[in-house]
């Protein structure tokens, strides 16, 4: 045995017994006469003291070990003289008798300490040390406490987990698809799967009932915080059901999760909104309700009275931030800044200031009376100390820039508490989306979602109207995961692939395998998969999900530490009969 107990657990129950740890060592320090080591496993750190009276050659061979070092360490457990109440073991301390370097290290490209001298570059680079660091390795041990409680609540539910394959065909999840060229049969192509939805349909169909999978999904798409090339699903199918079914279901998942992981109890239902109302009122599909500061609609209030920004813009609508009338110049021109940045794209700001003293003040009073300010003050639910901004366009750009300035207000405000979690569904999202570029139909969630009933008439006649039963849980204004209740019947699936613009040879030579197995007793089904990284990353109380997944890419999809994509030799290329353009 290599050691008899890790480095978190000692304290001063333990004193006097005779241990022997082994791990890394953190820092050493010579004080002369005595030398201290912290030794680092998965566990936790501790304490080793070397003296020079008792024992001189172990404390020169002390000295001698660098950072990083492997040692195994052996002596008696005392009671530390100078305890250290941060740390789990910082009663206790081990006086040595022996030591044992198992392999040496080079100096680390970067300290191994919580506040880290490493870049993100270096330290993804060397990602086996990053991991070492206890704020990372902590996220991966969240994350395999957050998959075991998945899968506790999923099995209890009767869910099976079913594997699918990786080498599939193109899913339409909207993204593009990372390929796989076959070597057996050159010219051709498997695709990764951007997400396993047409295979959980297969298992409904072939009688599985109710599965679930955590499972890699891999999207070629633009990566930002929250998304990466290839990232985690918690995906879950269930047959038999109608919306209301799969919602209760994952609800009781999402409460769960929060009660053993965060010891959040939620006690209501969690809160339901339209997509069109969290469009009207919020700007987004995804609101963040830890806040309120909810959109008013102005257009009909504020136009005709010659201010041509406003005359000349389909939509004005403004947010009314508490308690911020007396913002400076200064941090109004930030405002503006923030709202002018190309990725907010609105073109100006403007604002209405609600003093304590009741007085109003706008930077378009030029065109409006006092009258009309109060109107204005009174459509958007302000009183005495309340900042108005607004902001004019077209509808959609205006709402979602607004929404953007809302969560700046948010934030400016510390309205965004980390603690604080307000789960919603999203609900009865259109179920395409035109395309101005294409012109055509997109699918909004995708080709297999069900259109409501009531609207199903609408599909030929106005497709843009019908809704889809859709859902999707948002919290704290991040999308954890998305379903839907799926078309069963092969005719409807036909009718829906027709409005999306693809011909009947086009949508069997891509989804034959589907449409064939609803020919043989599809029933009823729907579900949802959720985002295992953000989830996660929420939990763990960061944006990012790279600190969450051992090894992420970079944000140009790149594996820094293995430096991948590489290319690959001309032998491989001659026998998947591939041939690079510019590459001789
Ligand atoms: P959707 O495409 O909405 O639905 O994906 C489900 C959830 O996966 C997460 N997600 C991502 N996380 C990290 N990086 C990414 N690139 C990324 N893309 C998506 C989000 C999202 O809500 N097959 C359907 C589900 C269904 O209908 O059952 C699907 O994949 O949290």
């Amino acid at each position: 045995m290599y050691r008899t107990h890790t480095c978190g657990e000692l304290n001063i129950n333990s004193a006097g017994q005779e241990v022997t740890l082994c791990g890394w060592v953190q820092k050493s320090r010579d004080l002369g006469g005595m030398t201290f080591i912290d030794l680092r496993d998965r566990y936790g750190i501790t304490q080793l003291v070397f003296n020079m009276d008792e024992n001189s050659g172990l404390c020169e061979q002390a000295r001698k070990v660098g950072r990083e070092f492997v040692i195994q360490a052996k002596g008696v457990v005392m009671e530390r003289s100078n305890k250290n109440p941060k740390m789990p073991t910082g009663d206790i301390e081990i006086r040595m008798n022996e030591l044992n370097i198992l392999n040496r290290a080079e100096l680390p490209p970067f300290t191994i300490e919580e506040e880290t001298d490493g870049g993100e570059e270096l330290r993804m680079k060397y990602r086996y040390l990053d991991l070492r660091r206890a704020g990372v390795k902590n996220n991966i041990i969240l994350r395999h406490k957050v998959a075991r409680e998945v899968r506790k609540y999923m099995d209890a539910a009767g869910f099976v987990e079913v594997e699918t394959p990786y080498l599939i065909k193109s899913t339409p999840e909207g993204a593009r698809d990372f390929v796989v060229p076959s070597r057996m049969q050159q010219g051709t192509f498997y695709a990764l799967p951007q997400s396993p939805q047409t295979l959980k349909q297969l298992l409904m169909v072939a009688g599985f009932d109710r599965y679930f999978q955590i499972v890699k999904c891999f999207r070629d798409e633009d990566l930002r915080a929250d998304r990466q090339p290839e990232f985690t699903q918690i995906d879950c199918e269930m047959s038999f059901v109608e919306r209301d079914d799969v919602l209760d279901t994952f609800e009781g998942l999402a409460k769960y999760l929060f009660r053993e992981i965060k010891g959040t109890e939620f006690t209501g239902p969690f809160p339901r909104m339209s997509y069109s109302e969290a469009m009207e009122s919020y700007g987004t599909d995804k609101p963040d309700l830890r806040f309120g500061m909810k959109i008013s609609d102005l257009t009909s209030v504020v136009k005709g009275k010659g201010f041509p920004v406003f005359d000349n813009s389909e939509y004005v609508g403004g947010i009314c931030a508490e308690g911020c009338s007396e913002y400076s110049r200064k941090q109004l021109d930030e405002l503006t800044e923030f709202v002018k940045r190309p990725q907010i794209g609105a073109k100006g700001l403007v604002w209405l200031k609600y003093g304590n003293d009741g007085a109003l003040k706008s930077s378009a009073d030029k065109f409006y009376s006092p009258e009309d300010l109060r109107g204005w003050a009174n459509h958007c639910g302000a009183k005495p100390g309340d900042l108005v901004l607004i902001l004019a366009g077209g509808r959609r750009p205006t709402l979602a820039a607004l929404s953007e300035l809302r969560i700046e207000m948010g934030n400016r405000l510390n309205l965004r508490p980390r603690s604080k979690y307000t789960p919603l569904w999203v609900v009865d999202f259109p179920l395409l989306e035109w395309d101005e570029e294409e012109g055509r139909f997109f699918a909004m969630h995708h080709p297999f979602t069900s259109p409501k009933p009531e609207d199903l008439a609408l599909m030929e006649t106005d497709p843009g109207k019908v809704r889809a039963n859709a859902y999707d849980l948002v919290i704290n204004g991040v999308e954890i995961g998305g379903g839907s209740v799926r078309i069963h019947d092969a005719a409807v699936q036909k009718l829906m692939f027709r409005v999306l613009g693809f011909t009947d040879e086009e949508a069997n030579y891509q989804f034959g395998f589907l449409l064939n197995a609803f020919k043989y007793g599809a029933p009823p089904h729907g579900g949802i998969a959720f985002g295992f990284d953000r989830w996660v990353a929420m939990f763990g109380g960061q944006d990012s999900i790279r600190d969450f997944i051992a090894f992420p890419k970079n944000n140009s999809g790149r594996d820094v530490m293995l430096d991948t994509p590489a290319e690959i030799s001309a032998k491989q290329l001659d026998e998947l009969g591939l041939i690079l353009r510019g590459r001789r």
